[in-house]
């Protein structure tokens, strides 16, 4: 990422990390709440809540219109973390360098903490979000929120990811748990900032094929890393994928193919935002961040 991008990217991640941090208070019992901040505010690249505000800001909106859904937006993304990594999933005892939330807090309260976000997060839209934004506009992105978090998002592609653990599965198979379980959370990070800063239909449209294509290419890169790379590099158990004989482009198809399936996504995400003139540094930077990223892969 060029220095520009990243004093971008570095002041929207503060901002998110401080209004979370102010934000989500803790109050009886705390237990719950304590777990519920430890896992939204454990670190982490806070890649869909920066995405959100870009891609607001490029529709001017102002900051404090667009901070409670990318947030929220984050607080979604950490639950399907949380649920993520319990025993019954993932199984995973590391998650951003620290122990997953069902180590610190036992697995009950991990479920609990996850199953509060996941309803702490539209209200928070709800309720901190400027009446400057019009209800019609909070109603649709709501709307997009459920469709990432429900049965049409993360659900059923987690679903499908684990019921093709030791299992041969087709190549569409394998694209349908990369929407679903990730690409769908960039789509709505990025459906919801144009929304709220009220794009036309068409580059609401071109934008959200921006980020399928990223999506993809991040799902893959994810899969790689955890073949390539260490746990302090990863912040998260490295060699899971292959312990749990999950079905990964990298497990059907090779290390080599993957990367060349990343940098096909990344080099589409690219052009869609240069034949639609999309003038993002921070949208261009992400991908490229991957592209560099696979280059010292191995
Ligand atoms: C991890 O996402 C989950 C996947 C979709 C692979 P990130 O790599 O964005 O995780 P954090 O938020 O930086 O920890
Ligand atoms: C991430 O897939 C999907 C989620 C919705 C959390 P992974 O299972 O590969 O994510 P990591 O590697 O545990 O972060
Ligand atoms: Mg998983
Ligand atoms: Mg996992
Ligand atoms: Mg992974």
């Amino acid at each position: 990422m060029n220095d520009g991008a990243k004093i971008k990217f570095n002041q929207y991640m503060q901002l998110v990390n401080n209004y979370i941090d102010e934000n989500v208070k803790i109050f009886y019992p705390e237990n719950i709440y304590e777990s519920m901040r430890y896992s939204l505010l454990a670190g982490g690249k806070r890649l869909r809540p920066v995405i959100a505000i870009e891609t607001a800001s490029l529709f001017n909106v102002p900051i404090e219109n667009i901070l409670p859904t990318a947030c929220a937006i984050e607080m979604l993304h950490c639950q399907s973390l949380i649920h993520d990594d319990l025993p019954c999933m993932d199984d995973d005892d590391f998650r951003r360098g620290k122990p997953s939330n069902h180590k610190m807090f036992g697995e009950a309260t991990a479920v609990l903490a996850g199953d509060a976000l996941l309803s702490y997060a539209p209200k928070f839209i709800i309720d901190k979000t400027p009446k400057s934004v019009s209800s019609d506009i909070l109603l649709n992105v709501l709307r997009e929120f459920f469709i990432a978090a429900g049965v049409d998002g993360i659900i059923s592609g987690q679903i499908v990811d684990l019921d093709s653990e030791k299992k041969k599965i087709s190549k569409e198979t394998l694209e349908y748990i990369h929407e679903f379980k990730t690409a769908k959370l960039f789509k709505l990070a990025i459906r919801a900032g144009a929304m709220i800063g009220e794009a036309s239909q068409d580059v609401v449209d071109n934008l959200t094929l921006f980020a399928q294509y990223y999506g993809h290419a991040f799902q893959i890169y994810d899969d790689v890393l955890d073949v390539t790379s260490s746990l302090e590099q990863l912040g998260k158990t490295p060699g899971k994928d292959e312990k749990s004989q999950k079905s990964t482009y990298v497990s059907m198809y090779g290390l080599d193919d993957a990367k060349k399936q990343i940098i096909f996504y990344c080099s589409q995400a690219c052009d869609i935002l240069n034949k639609n003139m999309i003038n993002s540094e921070i949208l261009k930077a992400i991908v490229s961040d991957i592209v560099e990223g696979i280059g010292k892969c191995s």
